[in-house]
């Protein structure tokens, strides 16, 4: 078989992003697009993958780490200047190399796959892959004979008028024989609008040559767009989302609004879950089945337990369990891990807290840097004090108990096993098992006072 290789086109500082931020780090779905590309096309079984980056890019490579190798482009003297960076890495290699823009992060594998295919299968040096665009603005244009067979590509600042009305545009995607790749790339100039090394260019080249040339015309131009701006961005942020979504729904994911659900692709969803509006899930998160998530949450990197409820609320980094009740409005910060059948309700912040089996938060407490046993009932207005302006200590909860109302447990601190903590105690000690603490004052009624007083100021 053929051997592949790719080389990835991410050292454009993009411009027309006006970010600092290099254009091709930008999230689509909380992700690069670059790294969306390197994902796509690692899928299609390739002996090396070189990327090619700008001066100062550390990020770039922080992101894509050993999955790829690196070349530097100095000056970014455009695409085909790009390319030639990966010589010294590539001439020698025989086979088939895929060039692929860090822009397009919607192209999918199986794309890739079929561009590969198509290429080989026809023996050409080279095979663009092309999409007819609603609205070519911007893009390259294919340019084909009479014959139908394609010629060259043209840049939209070089195009004629005539050449603006094709609508087959170039995606920036390409196959090429790898040896017949670097020898066109020599004779490429900068004679043209923009004054640079244009890439597309080697397909003229080719074909004076008398090589084979062709194109592979994507069926979805949607896949292909390619992001130079915010508003492509929008873009691809919209139809990687549905493209998602819609791989759950089939899954058997019920997504009440698809338009307003933002799944990012790293997601695992077991059938049966239920996703109200207004729902983002991030990061490594994994939701089990028959649970039911949002309106209006968001849960990042958590695993969230079967027949689990979240209801406008926000949970990250944390493990959530089976059955459990978590919100109306209700914040799971990172390093919480919540028991089977726990509830908790609404402005509850739990923080670094384990909660065990059926322990119960309701209402209007922070619990954080915590150990809360099975079965505890944590009442209203409960604080864990864990910090003193410098250090975080631990508030032990044991099994059973029941801390009253509008309690503070100052840290470190243990209620043991089974006890009851009066409502407004202030505990600064630890609490034995099987006990009551009162700690507040006591309270003294002076009986007729009120009247008393209120003659005394109106005697005044
Ligand atoms: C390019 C194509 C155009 C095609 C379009 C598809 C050229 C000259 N034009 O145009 O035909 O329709 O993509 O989206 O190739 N890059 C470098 N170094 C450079 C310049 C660019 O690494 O010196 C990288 C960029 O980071 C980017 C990619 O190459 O990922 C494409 O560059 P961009 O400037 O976005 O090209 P377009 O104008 O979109
Ligand atoms: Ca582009």
């Amino acid at each position: 078989m053929t051997k592949r290789y790719a080389i990835i086109l991410a050292a454009g500082q993009g411009t027309r992003m006006k970010s600092k931020l290099y254009k091709v780090l930008h999230p689509v779905l909380g992700k690069p697009m670059v790294q969306h590309v390197l994902e796509q096309v690692s899928e299609v079984g390739l002996e090396d993958i070189v990327t090619v980056v700008g001066f100062g890019s550390d990020k770039v490579k922080e992101h894509l780490g050993d999955r790829t190798k690196f070349v530097l482009q100095e000056e970014q003297l455009g695409t085909g200047h790009a390319v030639i960076q990966a010589e010294e890495l590539m001439k020698d290699k025989k086979g088939t190399t895929i060039v692929v823009c860090g822009d397009t992060p919607l192209i999918t594998k199986e794309t890739f796959q079929q561009l590969f295919d198509h290429h080989e299968n026809e023996g050409s040096k080279a095979t663009i892959l092309t999409a007819k665009a609603p609205n070519p603005f911007g893009y390259g244009r294919v340019i084909r004979n009479a014959q139908n067979e394609v010629e060259r590509i043209v840049e939209h600042k070089d195009a004629t008028q005539e050449e603006l009305v094709v609508d087959e545009i170039n995606t920036g995607t390409y196959c090429f024989d790898n040896e017949a790749l670097f020898e066109a790339l020599k004779e490429v100039s900068n004679d043209n609008a923009q004054g640079e090394y244009y890439l597309p260019d080697v397909i003229e080249i080719l074909k004076n040559k008398s090589e084979k040339v062709s194109a592979f015309l994507s069926s979805n131009f949607d896949e292909t767009l390619g992001v130079n701006d915010r508003v492509a961005l929008a873009q691809a942020e919209k139809t990687m989302k549905l493209r998602i979504n819609e791989q759950h729904m089939r899954n058997g994911v019920s997504i009440i609004d698809p338009e307003n659900t933002y799944i990012q692709p790293d997601v695992v969803i077991e059938p049966d879950v239920v996703i109200y509006p207004g729902t983002i899930i991030s990061g490594k998160s994994i939701i089990h089945e028959h649970a039911i998530i949002g309106p209006n949450s968001e849960v990042s990197n958590c695993e969230v337990g079967a027949h689990t409820v979240i209801k406008q609320s926000v949970a990250t980094d944390s493990k959530i369990g089976e059955r459990v009740n978590i919100g109306p409005f209700a914040h799971i910060r990172p390093d919480a891990n919540i028991g089977d059948e726990a509830k908790v309700g609404n402005f509850v912040e739990i923080k670094k807290a384990e909660l065990g089996k059926g322990s119960k938060v309701s209402h209007l407490s922070y619990i954080g840097d915590a150990k809360v046993g099975s079965n505890v009932n944590i009442g209203c207005g409960t604080i864990t004090v864990n910090y003193d302006g410098k250090n975080k200590y631990l508030t032990t909860i044991e099994d059973d108990s029941f801390i009253g109302c509008n309690s503070n447990l100052i840290a470190p601190v243990t209620i043991g096993k089974g006890s009851y903590v009066a409502a407004g105690s202030t505990i600064t000690k630890n609490v034995p098992e099987d006990s009551l603490s009162v700690a507040r004052a006591r309270q003294t009624n002076k009986e007729g006072y009120a009247s008393r007083l209120k003659k005394r100021l109106e005697d005044k």
